[in-house]
């Protein structure tokens, strides 16, 4: 299924290449870097252990009340009746960033998700200007609730979770701010080249599995050129530059403790009589 939001980084245009290369045996799914939950939603329950993780304390905040039934229907109840204008998006946006509003958690997540929804390209900076019915996203929401009932929702930092939730049959699913792209996530502090190391120094003492999302470039690759990791890259077409220059292309990078070019380490290698769709097995 599809997240029930849009975000920043988020692996909707990757999912299907990411959940391929999950390893074959694990029992407890930690998706570190939360965001949208693009390859969380996308991947099948099985029977795993799963546990969502963001540093943002609204979106987890949102992720929350989507979880529990009766906030949820209080926050469509609020969004019901909520305005697409400009100025009603620039008074929410002030309430968010005054630490000192008090209010409900379902009335904080309602208007973060109106800032999601009606500012441009996900940015919750400026007024997309688009016309949009909300009442059209209810059945999406809907569905979440129902996909998180059993999810694990966290609030921290991952060189706190990380360890905590580390075990021999653990798998870490991060998706990190991008290298030079750190400046687009807001309310986590500013990730920096130190976070990048310590991110690396955390996941290279972990008993269990990790697949890494990253962006290809030269600090990355140095980064995790250790022993017993392995990487996989793919070029997807760049929409933005594509505009202006056509076949341009981003280089992506996967890194893992496994190897990701050995069938029997992959989910997907043990699966040759079936079609696989999100990690789920049609016949
Ligand atoms: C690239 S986005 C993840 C996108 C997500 N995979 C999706 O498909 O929607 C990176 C996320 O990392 C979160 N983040 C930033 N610093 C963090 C930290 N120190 N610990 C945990 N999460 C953090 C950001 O809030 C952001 O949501």
């Amino acid at each position: 299924m599809n997240s029930f939001i849009s975000w920043v980084g988020g692996k909707k245009a990757l999912r299907d290449w990411i959940v391929q290369h999950f390893p074959f045996c694990y029992s407890r799914y930690i998706e570190v870097f939360g965001g949208g939950g693009w390859v969380l939603f996308h991947k099948h329950p099985r029977n795993d252990f799963e546990v969502y993780n963001d540093f943002n304390s609204l979106l987890v905040n949102l992720f929350r009340c989507v979880q529990c039934k009766s906030k949820a229907r209080k926050m469509k109840k609020l969004l019901q009746y909520s305005l697409n204008s400009r100025e009603e998006f620039d008074r929410i946006r002030k309430v968010l960033n005054n630490p000192n509003a008090r209010m409900a958690d379902y009335r904080r997540a309602a208007y973060y998700y109106q800032l999601i929804r009606y500012s441009y390209s996900s940015g919750l900076d400026s007024f997309a200007s688009q016309p949009h019915d909300i009442r059209s996203d209810f059945p999406l929401i809907d569905m979440a609730t129902r996909r998180l009932a059993n999810v694990v929702v966290e609030h921290g930092s991952f060189e706190r979770v990380i360890p905590h939730y580390d075990r021999p049959t653990s798998f870490f699913y991060c998706d990190p701010p991008y290298h030079t792209s750190e400046k687009f996530y807001k309310n986590i502090g500013g990730f920096t080249e130190k976070k990048h190391i310590l991110l690396r120094d955390t996941l290279l003492n972990v008993k269990g599995r990790f697949l890494l999302s990253y962006n290809d470039d030269k600090f990355v690759r140095e980064l995790y050129d250790h022993k017993g990791i392995y990487m996989l890259e793919k070029k997807r077409p760049h929409n933005m530059r594509q505009r202006f220059k056509g076949g341009s292309e981003f280089p992506e990078l996967l890194i893992a403790n496994y190897d990701l070019n050995d069938p029997s380490q992959l989910l997907m290698g043990q699966t040759t009589l079936f079609h696989m769709n999100g990690g789920l097995l049609l016949p």
